[in-house]
């Protein structure tokens, strides 16, 4: 059976363009029903429409307060039926009770190896922190700053010589391989939440 999977983004898209690949190719058994912004400019939504996506954008500043952009939000994610909610650079924090709506169906793909580097410019950080491995997460989303728990992670180098761009583009190869992975993984396979660990198998 396919699960209805709806992508929240805010910026160019590149991680719902290789989540969308993995669903054409079969990789992941998922229809993705819905694409929405909270920004009406957002690049992602042309990449989704030109994948044949429905994509929407709810521009939060047409909303008077995050309660009600979300309730926004949530109607269309209801309309459109999705049961699990993948955000992809989706630049604003989530209320716990739009979280608890998606319980343990709500993903975030983040750029650094968590718990290590959450929030904005993670990439920034580890290079400003002399780390000489970083990588990305990707992780429940609870109502923290990228604090829920762990699905999958994978680590690149940190060379000498590179600044937030060129780690940027290593990790971000990296994101396009793990995110539809862990999604698929989930959708297919036995696991467990304890404490905050996750856990594959019967
Ligand atoms: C990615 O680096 C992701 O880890 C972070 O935001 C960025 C989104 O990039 N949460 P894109 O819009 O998927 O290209």
């Amino acid at each position: 059976m396919e699960t209805r999977v709806g992508i929240l983004l805010s910026g160019r898209g590149s991680n719902m363009v290789a989540l969308a690949g993995a669903v054409e190719r079969g990789e992941v058994p998922a229809r993705i029903v819905c694409v929405a912004s909270n920004l009406d400019d957002a690049a992602g939504l042309g990449r989704a429409r030109e994948l044949g996506l429905d994509a929407h954008a709810v521009p939060q500043r047409s909303y008077g307060s995050r309660r009600a952009h979300e309730e926004a939000l949530l109607a269309l994610l209801e309309a459109c039926g999705v049961e699990w909610l993948c955000l992809a650079g989706y630049m604003r924090l989530l209320s716990g009770e739009f979280v608890r709506r998606f319980d343990r169906r709500l993903l975030n793909i983040h750029p650094s190896l968590l718990p290590a580097f959450p929030g904005l410019h993670a990439q920034r950080q580890a290079i400003a922190a002399g780390v000489k491995v970083s990588g990305c997460t990707v992780h429940f989303v609870d109502e923290g700053l990228d604090s829920g728990p762990i699905v999958a992670q994978s680590a690149v180098p940190v060379e000498d010589g590179d600044d937030e761009e060129t780690l940027a583009a290593r990790i971000l190869e990296q994101e396009h391989r793990v995110y539809p992975e862990a999604l698929g993984r989930l959708l297919t396979e036995p696991w467990t939440i304890r404490g905050r660990t996750v856990r594959f198998g019967g």
